[in-house]
């Protein structure tokens, strides 16, 4: 028998993350819609919002009945509408508080369906210890937060938002960085996890990073420091060094370091909570939507008695993780170690950042061709592309491929042995700069002379 209790809490616990109203819309809506239609039974399922996390429950200071129309808008804003909040107290034991909590849905249990949680690591233990160990009852974890630290999803909310913004911020950092040749030494939130000091270095062409993960900074400093000359000697205008909230080295450290020992001039930059702020990118809006359907479905399964689980994001798929014991014990404080696509993910950086040679004529060639129209992201792939081929080991042996680009597409391809002007040799120093350009990279032949790339006639094969 599924589950028949109509009254759902749902309540926003730990830092706020864009993608929480979302989810806390679609929430409402799903359970409201979904049992109300089912049964023919409008009105008599409920929707409790507790306010500013566990706290909205020990004070039961709540919104009693959350209608559908309540929460229209929601996609849109960032924050939480119903407040977060860390509660000290439940953390170091808060025996009134837990019995505050335990008196309280003891007395709705008949109706009470189960709570949904959306929130961090903290929030989930506090749905273990309490609300299952304690209070007995059915609920579902939402993972929300821009540290990204949560073992057993792919994203949690808030993430993608804060990605966004902080390459919003650092394309802009690069401006006043090139116009006065500096390196910018950025500070980026995540707690002890690094995953989004790391996806923000890889997506705005960092060319150094500090994160929580590394053993230990010293032999990366020394690398780091190469790093930083060499690009000084082949004359980039610009660098940016981003430090992970948690990484071993703060950024005072860094920053002095870096000013005493490269030839770069060094300024700082520490966007602290602008990252947990703004509208929802689009990525957390559907993940909202997604993982509250979910959750929604999870407290209505037909099973007896209590438990609490988590929703996941494991590729395309949206999943119920029943072990939360083991999802406490891994998330939170360097999480990501043992996890193999966030090594590959450290070392793509690395390899992206640390500045190559250009190879002489005596090496093998790779060709580039473009087809189609133009899409953002095309020039940050042709930029991996070269730096990748450039640094190619065969075997033991290092060998290192020059990339060649095809302009016009296949047409140009076709065309290879007609016009020598369609090949374009790219190398580290021209891919500078392509993550932050749309389209394909034309502008190649304002900087560097050359004819631009082009993508080839969408129509070309299908004419042939
Ligand atoms: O967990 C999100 C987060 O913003 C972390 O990145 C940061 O360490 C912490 O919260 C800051 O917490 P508070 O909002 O309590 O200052």
């Amino acid at each position: 028998m599924p589950n028949r209790k109509k009254q759902l809490i749902i309540l926003t616990s730990g830092g706020d993350a864009p993608g929480m109203n979302p989810a806390l819309r679609a929430a409402v809506r799903c359970w409201l819609h979904k049992n109300a239609s089912d049964k023919g039974e409008k009105n008599s399922y409920i929707v409790i919002a507790a306010k500013n996390g566990y706290n909205g429950i020990i004070n039961w200071d709540v919104s009693e009945r959350v209608k559908t129309s309540g929460v229209g808008g929601l996609l849109a804003r960032g924050g939480t509408v119903i407040g977060a909040g860390r509660c000290e107290n439940l953390k170091e034991g808060g025996s009134f508080e837990r019995s505050y909590i335990k008196e309280k849905l003891d007395s709705i249990r008949n109706d009470l369906a189960g709570l949904i949680v959306i929130g961090g690591d903290g929030s989930f233990r506090g749905m273990k210890e309490i609300l299952l160990d304690e209070c007995q009852v059915r609920t579902i974890g939402i993972p929300a937060t821009i540290d990204n630290d949560i073992w057993g999803t792919d994203l949690s909310l808030g993430v993608d938002t804060a990605l966004n913004t902080n390459v919003e911020l650092i394309d802009k950092i690069r401006d006043t960085a090139a116009a006065f040749r500096r390196s910018f030494v950025v500070e980026i939130m995540g707690r002890n996890c690094g995953y989004l000091a790391l996806a923000t270095a890889i997506a705005t062409e960092s060319e150094a990073l500090f994160l929580p993960e590394d053993e230990t900074s010293f032999p990366r400093l020394g690398r780091i420091k190469r790093n930083l000359d060499d690009l000084f000697e082949h004359k980039i205008l610009d660098t940016v060094v981003i430090v992970a909230e948690g990484a071993k080295l703060k950024l005072p450290t860094i920053e002095n370091i870096l000013q005493t020992y490269t030839k770069w001039e060094i300024r700082s930059v520490v966007p602290g909570y602008t990252q947990r702020g703004g509208s929802p990118s689009g990525i957390d809006r559907i993940l909202g939507c997604r993982f509250a359907w979910k959750a929604v479905k999870g407290l209505k399964e037909p099973l007896k008695g209590p438990y609490a689980k988590v929703v996941t994001l494991r590729g395309i798929n949206i999943e119920l993780d029943n072990n939360l014991d083991n999802i406490i014990k891994n998330s939170g404080k360097n999480s990501k170690i043992e996890d193999d696509n966030y090594r590959k993910m450290k070392n793509l950086q690395w390899d992206l950042s640390s500045y190559c040679t250009p190879l002489g004529n005596n090496i093998g060639n790779s060709l580039l061709v473009i087809h189609g129209p133009d899409a953002p992201g095309i020039n940050a792939a042709i930029r991996a592309y070269t730096r990748i081929a450039m640094k190619m080991k065969i075997g033991a042996k290092f060998t290192g491929f020059r990339t060649i680009a095809v302009r016009r597409g296949l047409e140009g391809l076709a065309d290879l042995f007609l016009q020598d002007n369609d090949f374009i040799e790219l190398d580290w120093e021209k891919t500078t700069g392509f993550s932050y350009t749309g389209g394909v990279p034309s502008n190649l032949s304002q900087l560097y002379n050359i004819e631009p790339i082009h993508a080839g006639p969408r129509d070309w094969l299908k004419k042939k």
